[in-house]
C-alpha cells in the first residue's frame, strides 16, 4: 500500500497509508438535517470498530441545518470521514445507492445517522459477511431479541402492515424487510444495482426484490432506539412511497409507474374539466369563455397532483413551482394540438371515432408526459 500511494498528504504527516486507502468496511449515512447526530455517530463507530480499517460516507441532501458542513469540520481531523453533498435530490433509497458507488470498501453497511439503530451490532455483521456464507447480514428489529423501542401503535401497525404487503415483491422469508440497517458484500449489489428502483425510503426490499438471485442473509436482533436529536422524515407520503415501490417491482418492467400515475391524475383532470365547465355554463358564462377556463383549471388541478405525487422526489415550492406550472400548461397546450391532428389524421383515414379519440390521447398523453419529466420536473439546484 505504502507503495501504491506513496506521496499522499497521510504519509507526509506521518500517517499510516492504510487510513487512506484499502478499507475493507463502508458505513453508508443517509443525512436529512442530522447535524447534532453527526459527531456523536463517528465517535461511536471509533468505538465499536476499533481495528477495523473502516470509513464512513454520509449522504447528504443539502440538509438546511449545515449537516455537509459539519461532516467537513470533522473530515478535517479524521480521514476516515467523508461526505457525499447532493444538490436538488431528495430520497432515502438513492442516497444510499449513491453512497455505496462512490465507496471502494468490499463490505458496505447503510445505516441511519440518528442514533436509533444499534452499533454495536456492526462487529459481528462483519465478522458474518467475512465468512463468505452469506450475502447480507440485516439487523431486525422482529427476531427473538429485537424490539420496535417506543413506537406507537400506530406505527407499529404500519410497519407491520408494509412487512406483509413486502411479501408480494420479495419472496425470502426475512422478518425485517423493512429494515434501514444492513451490512452487504459488494458483489451482491452489484449484480441488482442496476435494477434497483431506488424509490423512498425502502433500499433493502428493493435489493433483494431486484436481486438476480436469492441472496443468503442472516439477522440480527436489535432494539431500534428513540431518537435524541432532529426528528422523522418519515412521514405519511413515505407509506405513498413504499406503494409506488412495490407498484414499481411489480409492473415497472412493463410501464413506468410514473407513468401509470401520470394518466391516472390526466384522468382526473378531464373531470375536473367537466365539472368546471358545467359549473360556469350553468352560471351563465359562453361556451367558449368557460371552456378555457375549465382548461386552465384542470392543468393547473392536474399540475398540483403530479407536484404532489407523481414527482414527489423532485416536488417543485415556490416561485419555481409557478414557472414550472407554467411550463406545464405550455407543454399540455402542444400535446393537445398533436392530440387533435393525430386523432382528425385517423379518423380522416376512416378509424373509427373512439379509436381516433384514444390514438389522440394517447400520443398528447405520451407527449406531456415527456415534457413534465424532462422540463417541468427535470434536474433543478435546490430540494430541503
Ligand atoms: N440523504 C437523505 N435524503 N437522507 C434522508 C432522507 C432523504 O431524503 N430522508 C431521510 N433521510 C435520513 C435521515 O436523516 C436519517 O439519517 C435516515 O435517513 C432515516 O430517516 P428517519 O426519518 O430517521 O427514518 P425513521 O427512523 O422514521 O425510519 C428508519 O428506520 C426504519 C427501521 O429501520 C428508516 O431507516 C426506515 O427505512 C426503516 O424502516
Ligand atoms: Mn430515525
Amino acid at each position: 500500500m505504502d507503495t501504491l500511494y506513496p506521496d499522499t498528504i497521510a504519509d507526509r504527516d506521518g500517517m499510516s497509508a492504510a487510513s487512506i486507502a484499502g478499507r475493507e468496511l463502508a458505513i453508508v449515512v443517509p443525512t436529512l438535517n442530522e447535524r447534532a447526530n453527526v459527531p456523536v455517530l463517528v465517535a461511536r463507530l471509533h468505538t465499536v470498530l476499533a481495528g477495523v480499517a473502516w470509513e464512513i460516507v454520509f449522504v447528504d441532501d443539502d440538509s438546511r441545518d449545515g449537516t455537509a458542513d459539519e461532516v467537513r469540520a470533522i473530515a478535517q481531523r479524521d480521514p476516515q470521514v467523508r461526505v457525499l453533498q447532493r444538490i436538488g435530490r431528495r430520497g432515502l433509497s438513492s442516497a444510499c445507492i449513491e453512497g455505496i458507488l462512490a465507496t471502494s470498501a468490499p463490505i458496505v453497511a447503510v445505516m441511519d445517522a440518528d442514533l436509533q439503530h444499534d452499533e454495536t451490532l456492526l462487529p459481528r455483521m462483519l465478522a458474518a459477511l467475512r465468512g463468505g456464507e452469506i450475502d447480507v447480514a440485516i439487523a431486525s428489529r422482529y427476531v427473538a431479541g429485537g424490539g420496535i423501542g417506543q413506537w406507537d401503535g400506530r406505527r407499529a401497525r404500519i410497519s407491520d402492515f408494509a412487512t406483509r404487503l413486502s411479501r408480494l415483491v420479495v419472496k425470502a422469508e426475512i422478518a425485517d424487510p423493512m429494515s434501514g440497517f444492513f451490512m452487504l458484500r459488494r458483489p451482491a449489489f452489484n449484480e441488482a444495482v442496476r435494477d434497483l428502483s431506488a424509490q423512498g425510503f425502502k433500499i433493502l426490499l428493493d435489493l433483494f426484490a431486484s436481486a438476480p438471485r436469492p441472496l443468503r442473509f442472516q439477522e440480527f436482533a436489535y432494539e431500534f432506539r428513540a431518537r435524541q436529536f432532529g426528528e422523522s422524515k418519515l412521514d405519511a407520503m413515505a407509506v405513498w412511497e413504499y406503494l409506488m415501490l412495490i407498484a414499481d417491482k411489480l409492473i415497472g418492467r412493463v410501464v413506468p409507474v410514473r407513468f401509470v400515475l401520470f394518466a391516472l391524475i390526466g384522468a382526473f383532470g378531464v373531470l375536473a374539466n367537466l365539472i368546471v365547465l358545467r359549473l360556469a355554463l350553468g352560471a351563465g358564462a359562453a361556451f367558449s369563455i368557460a371552456e378555457t377556463g375549465a382548461t386552465i383549471a384542470a392543468m393547473v388541478f392536474n399540475f398540483l397532483l403530479n407536484n404532489q405525487l407523481t414527482y414527489r422526489d423532485r416536488r417543485l415550492r415556490g416561485w419555481r413551482m409557478l414557472r414550472g406550472m407554467a411550463i406545464f400548461c405550455l407543454g399540455c397546450g402542444v400535446g393537445a394540438v398533436a392530440n387533435v391532428g393525430v386523432a382528425a389524421e385517423a379518423f380522416g383515414r376512416g378509424s373509427s371515432w373512439w379509436l381516433a379519440g384514444l390514438a389522440g390521447a394517447l400520443i398528447g398523453g405520451v407527449w406531456n408526459y415527456a415534457i413534465a419529466s424532462t422540463y417541468t420536473w427535470g434536474a433543478r439546484r435546490r430540494a430541503a
